[in-house]
């Protein structure tokens, strides 16, 4: 039945591409949304977005997975069932269809958008299903927490999200199709709680991006909120994105955008950082240091050579707050309390001229109750690549990723515009 309800699936979004090509301009919608939640329950901070899977009993399940810039591929917890005529879908379990060892994706995602580790064994064809005739198609999957290499095997997948006028949620709903892969639960046990997958947010043609298409553009947007309580917001599409109480003011006003650079057989997303600069002194980044941005990695992570030179000049500028012992990650720390502490604004200069303004909201981080750290961590003398953004800088900010023009775009606090990402009115409206 499951070959059924795709073969429709395929002809519904024939007859309806067809339809959005004569009338594009009508889309009632914009861009695609979904929430976006902040978890604390793991080994670090994470963030997860929230996709509806599948539709039973009138309502669709939701579940939550991990945002990876950097994965090739979506995969979370469901098992392959070839025909649902003759067996059923175990209670609370998600089933999909199999991809098989013969087909192209199967060759494509092992040779070309695998993960990358060292640690990962080389893959086989996997049994057959029984009565199918065809062998599985294992693939490796390395966890983001831990990076530990398991096993999951490729599908034919389905997930829904809502869809918006950049203001509100409407009422349509945006099918994908992606070919992604089936882990068993026990893969996601340092996830947090209720995080029970991996959204490939990557450039890859199998990362979730390339499965959104018309009427929506090659536009995505990013907001993560910096607190459990609401949700921030995740968009896909060139939509005006609205957050209250402003909600007549377009994020994109606050914009400013800079090249992503591309690297040669690589998915994920790099920027080019001229210098950093702390009030008014400039630290020189060294020519053509690879920068790249993590939806994964909580700090900010540079090279040493970066880093010393980073927190002496922040050390100077705050010598008048009382310091602290380092609490591991951190290198420096203050005695203070992050409410009404007040430090001068990390200032990224970026390649085109462009300033990502990072302040005390994103550059300090209350570690017990007398103790705050700079949220900018030591790499390692060698680490590649030598700086990664990491999600403390990222709280907060609007960011685009226009893979339509290759641009990257980010709006610096939206704390300072009297907003936040927790801020997007999910009340559905027709
Ligand atoms: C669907 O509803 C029926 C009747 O209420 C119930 O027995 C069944 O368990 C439900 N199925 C799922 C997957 O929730
Ligand atoms: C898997 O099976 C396919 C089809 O029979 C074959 O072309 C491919 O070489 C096999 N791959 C591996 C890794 O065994
Ligand atoms: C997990 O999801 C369930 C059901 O949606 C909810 O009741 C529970 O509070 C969630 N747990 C966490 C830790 O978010
Ligand atoms: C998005 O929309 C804006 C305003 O309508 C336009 O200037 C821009 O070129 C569009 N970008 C893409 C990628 O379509
Ligand atoms: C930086 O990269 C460009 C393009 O790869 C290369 O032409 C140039 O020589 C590099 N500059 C340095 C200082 O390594
Ligand atoms: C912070 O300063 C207070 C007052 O001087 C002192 O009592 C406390 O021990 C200090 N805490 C740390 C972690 O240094
Ligand atoms: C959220 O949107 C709904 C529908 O447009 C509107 O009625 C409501 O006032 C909005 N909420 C806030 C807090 O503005």
């Amino acid at each position: 039945m499951i070959f059924l309800i795709k073969l429709t699936a395929i002809v519904i979004a024939f007859i309806s591409h067809h339809h959005e090509a004569i009338a594009a301009t009508l889309s009632p919608y914009s861009s695609a949304v979904a929430p976006v939640y902040k978890h604390t329950d793991a080994a670090k901070p994470l963030y997860s977005i929230q996709i509806m899977t599948t539709y039973v009993n009138s309502t669709y399940e939701h579940a939550n997975f991990l945002i990876d810039l950097d994965a090739p591929f979506i995969w979370h917890d469901c098992i392959l069932l070839w025909n649902t005529f003759a067996d059923t879908c175990p209670a609370n379990t998600l089933c999909t269809y199999p991809v098989s060892c013969e087909e192209y994706q199967c060759t494509d995602v092992r040779t070309t958008y695998s993960y990358q580790n060292p640690s990962c064994p080389p893959v086989n064809n996997g049994s057959t299903l029984p009565g199918w005739g065809y062998c599985t198609c294992p693939v490796n999957v390395v966890d983001p927490i831990t990076g530990t290499c398991g096993n999951a095997l490729l599908d034919y997948d389905e997930f829904t999200l809502s869809t918006s006028n950049g203001k509100n949620v409407l009422s349509d709903f945006y099918g994908a199709y992606p070919n992604a892969a089936c882990a068993p639960s026990s893969s996601f046990q340092s996830f947090p709680a209720n995080v029970s997958g991996v959204m490939a947010l990557s450039t890859s043609p199998y990362a979730f991006p390339a499965y959104l298409n018309e009427p929506l553009t090659r536009v995505m947007a990013l907001c993560l909120p910096s607190t459990l309580s609401a949700p921030g917001v995740f968009f896909y599409g060139n939509s005006s994105y609205h957050l209250l109480p402003q909600s007549d003011v377009d994020i994109r006003s606050f914009l400013s955008y800079t090249p992503l650079i591309n690297h040669p057989d690589s998915f994920r997303y790099y920027i080019g950082l001229n210098s950093i600069v702390i009030k008014t002194r400039s630290i020189d980044i060294p020519v053509n240091t690879t920068t790249k941005l993590s939806t994964i990695e909580p700090y900010t992570t540079l090279r040493t050579d970066i880093y010393s030179r980073v927190v002496r000049r922040f050390s100077l500028v705050t010598k008048r707050i009382p310091p602290a012992n380092p609490v591991a990650p951190f290198g420096l720390c203050f005695n203070a309390s992050v409410n009404g502490l007040r430090v001068p604004d990390i200032e990224l200069n970026l390649q085109n001229g462009k300033k990502w303004s990072i302040s005390t909201a994103n550059s300090i981080k209350q570690v017990t109750k007398d103790v705050a750290c700079l949220t900018f961590v030591d790499g390692g003398a060698t680490s590649e690549p030598a700086i990664v953004i990491g999600t403390s800088q990222f709280e907060d900010n609007f960011l685009v990723f226009d893979l339509e023009n290759s641009l990257f775009g980010f709006s610096s606090s939206l704390l300072r515009k009297k907003t936040s990402c927790a801020n997007f009115n999910f009340t559905l409206t027709n």
